[in-house]
């Protein structure tokens, strides 16, 4: 498979999971784990694979944790390119699923950067002669609409792949012909409220199991974009600290309350600073920009620094083998990939805490509520 295996120490276990190592050891034995076992001087000890650290973690799944009522919907989007949108996906997809959740990935961007960056290849046609798990063959599209000549549409059981396995992060994979799910919107009445309802209509049935979905948007200002908006209970926004973002904050901000306007319920939105560098002239003038474009209602997150070591989604275009795609965060916790582990954990508590905040506190829970006014109310 092209996603790279790693081998974990025990003391790689301990930060991934974010128990100690008593914990650790306990939920070894329970869930029965036997480790691999390599030479180490005159003896042997023992590494754990990374779908066994997953399943580690699933056993922590609900453990303390609010339980929400139908899934947790966060869409990461801004309409700008190259912000950090996918890469930001994947590592909140990862470490989430670390925290305990059940995670499920959409890409919906026909562009397909988040199903690259989980191993697949959305380029590839099928070769008789060669098998290869790693095609993609549906996209969220089959779950909405039936294809051409059918009558209904693919469950998702049909559609979702788990690229790390059974515990792993469940990916609904994207690529060119999700292209098609505009057209598709754009003659469908209550086309907003669209995606929304269908995960509203599948809470019990085939997202059952689903804690959270993370949405990763393409940058386009689309009918697509806008499902997806509206459909979140949560609206992250990568904001790019080394470049200039101005106008687009501005635009998205207009656009959320051009929706408000028309009676849509819309996000709340948590801004992400990423690319940190200390010392970069422009950040300042982009907080500023954010601020201006969305007040003080929206909380700013940790930042995630800059750093070579996340993936490049189109890694296999530029001569790099697919073996080196795994999300830093599935990485082990080495010296010297502290820090953006540190970072993506504070973003994701942040975001979760956001989310308990909003959601799972007073007597409206908000979750099952569509009313517009009522979410307003429980913010
Ligand atoms: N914090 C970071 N430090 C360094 N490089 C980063 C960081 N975040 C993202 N990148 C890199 O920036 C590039 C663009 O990132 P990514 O594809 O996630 O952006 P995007 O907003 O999803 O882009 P698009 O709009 O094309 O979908 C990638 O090569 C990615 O590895
Ligand atoms: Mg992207």
């Amino acid at each position: 498979m092209p996603i790279k295996t790693n081998k974990y120490r025990l003391a790689d276990i301990v930060p991934m999971l974010d128990v100690s190592e008593a914990t650790v050891r306990r939920m070894i034995e329970e869930q029965g784990i036997v480790p691999d076992r390599v030479p180490a001087g005159s003896t042997t000890r023992p590494v754990y694979s990374l779908e066994q650290i997953l399943q580690l973690a699933k056993s922590k799944r609900h453990r303390g944790k609010v339980k929400f009522k139908r899934p947790l919907v966060i869409a990461v989007y801004v309409p700008k390119g190259g912000v950090g949108k996918s890469t930001l996906s994947n590592e909140f997809t990862a470490e989430l699923t670390l925290q305990g959740y059940n995670v499920m990935a959409i890409d919906l961007d026909d562009q397909a950067s988040l199903t690259v960056m989980n191993g697949f290849q959305p380029d590839e046609v099928a070769d008789a002669g060669k098998p290869n798990q790693w095609l993609v063959k549906h996209t969220l599209l089959n779950a909405l609409y039936p294809a051409n000549g059918e009558k209904t549409t693919l469950p998702l059981s049909e559609i979702i792949v788990k690229p790390y396995g059974e515990h792993g992060p469940k990916l609904v994979p994207a690529d060119i012909t999700l292209g098609e799910l505009g057209y598709r919107l754009a003659i469908q009445p209550n086309r907003e409220q669209f995606l929304r309802n269908w995960i509203s209509a599948h809470a019990d049935s085939d997202l059952k199991d689903i804690d959270i979905i993370l949405i990763d948007n393409a940058p386009s200002t689309s009918v697509v974009s806008r499902a997806s908006i509206v459909a979140a209970d949560l609206l992250l926004i990568p904001v790019r600290l080394d470049a200039l973002t101005v106008k687009s904050l501005s635009f998205l901000a207009n656009e959320l309350t051009g929706l408000s306007e028309s009676q849509l319920p819309i996000p709340q939105v948590v801004a992400v600073p990423n690319f940190f560098k200390a010392n970069n002239s422009r950040s300042a003038r982009v907080m500023s920009a954010l601020q201006r474009s969305f007040g003080d209602d929206v909380p700013i997150a940790p930042h995630v620094g800059e750093s070579e070591r996340f993936p490049r989604s189109l890694m296999h275009d530029i001569g790099h083998e697919l073996e080196e795609v795994l999300p830093v965060t599935f990485e082990g916790w080495t010296r010297a990939l502290e820090r953006q582990h540190e970072e993506i954990r504070n973003v994701c508590k942040f975001v979760m805490n956001i989310a308990e905040e909003t959601f799972a506190r007073g007597e409206t829970p908000g979750l099952f509520d569509d009313a517009p006014e009522s979410r307003r109310a429980t913010n």
